[in-house]
């Protein structure tokens, strides 16, 4: 029997939905959706093998060959450019990465600008391309509290509805830039197992073409 494509999930909504993607484009595993305690879900007749990481895990899955394809949020390849093949802007999970502080925050260039972020290479970067001083304040969840409690100036952060920004009168000022789920390959795995992934991507590329 031909081996499994081994597939790294997001655990969660987003995960869910992309799951169906699959499940829609032929490789279905039902028992992956099943309230469960498993973590690994096989279908050798569609010749697919799920497993739930944490959202930012995935690319390390995918990176050292422990997955031969997963999905991941444009935001954490930007973050820690994993060595991956990006195959697939799947066209959901879609949202920003943005500035966004207090409403009355007035910024003036005589300061180092502190801000709070999960994101501190590509808050780096971000201001580096503006010649900006920063204090960059790494946080790893509940970013929105560090301006409403003075922790920092700003902050750098996932925007999708707005709602958690709007529900604490915080404000977004500057678009970083747009994020979406891609699929991304192993690199050796790219190669070895071409024929399988192609066809997942075919199928998923049909998915992402649907719902235009
Ligand atoms: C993300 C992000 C924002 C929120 C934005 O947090 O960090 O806090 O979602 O979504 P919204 O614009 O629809 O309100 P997440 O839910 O991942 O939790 P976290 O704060 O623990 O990172």
């Amino acid at each position: 029997m031909a081996e499994l494509l081994q597939i790294a999930l997001p655990k969660g909504r987003l995960g869910e939905k992309v799951y169906r993607m699959f499940a829609a484009a032929g490789f279905e595993c039902p028992e992956a959706l099943e309230d469960t305690r498993k973590l690994i879900f096989e279908n050798p007749a569609a010749g697919v093998c799920y497993f739930w990481v944490k959202p930012s895990d995935v690319a390390i899955y995918v990176e050292r060959g422990a997955a031969d394809i997963g999905v991941v949020g444009k935001d954490v390849l930007m973050e820690y450019r994993p060595e991956v093949f990006e195959l697939l802007d799947l066209k959901t999970g879609v949202c920003r990465l943005a500035v966004a502080g207090k409403k009355d925050f007035r910024d003036y260039t005589g300061h180092t600008l502190r801000v709070a972020t999960k994101f501190p290479n590509i808050t780096m970067e971000y201001y580096r391309q503006k010649c900006r001083d920063i204090d960059i304040i790494k946080l790893n969840g509940s970013i929105e509290l560090a301006p409403i409690l003075g922790l920092s100036d700003v902050i750098l952060d996932i925007v999708e509805t707005g709602k958690t920004l709007y529900e604490n009168n915080l404000e977004p000022f500057e678009t970083v830039a747009p994020v979406s789920a891609r699929l991304v390959a192993n690199c050796a795995a790219y190669q070895f197992k071409y024929q399988a992934i192609s066809r997942v991507l075919s199928g998923l590329r049909e998915q992402v073409e649907a719902v235009k």
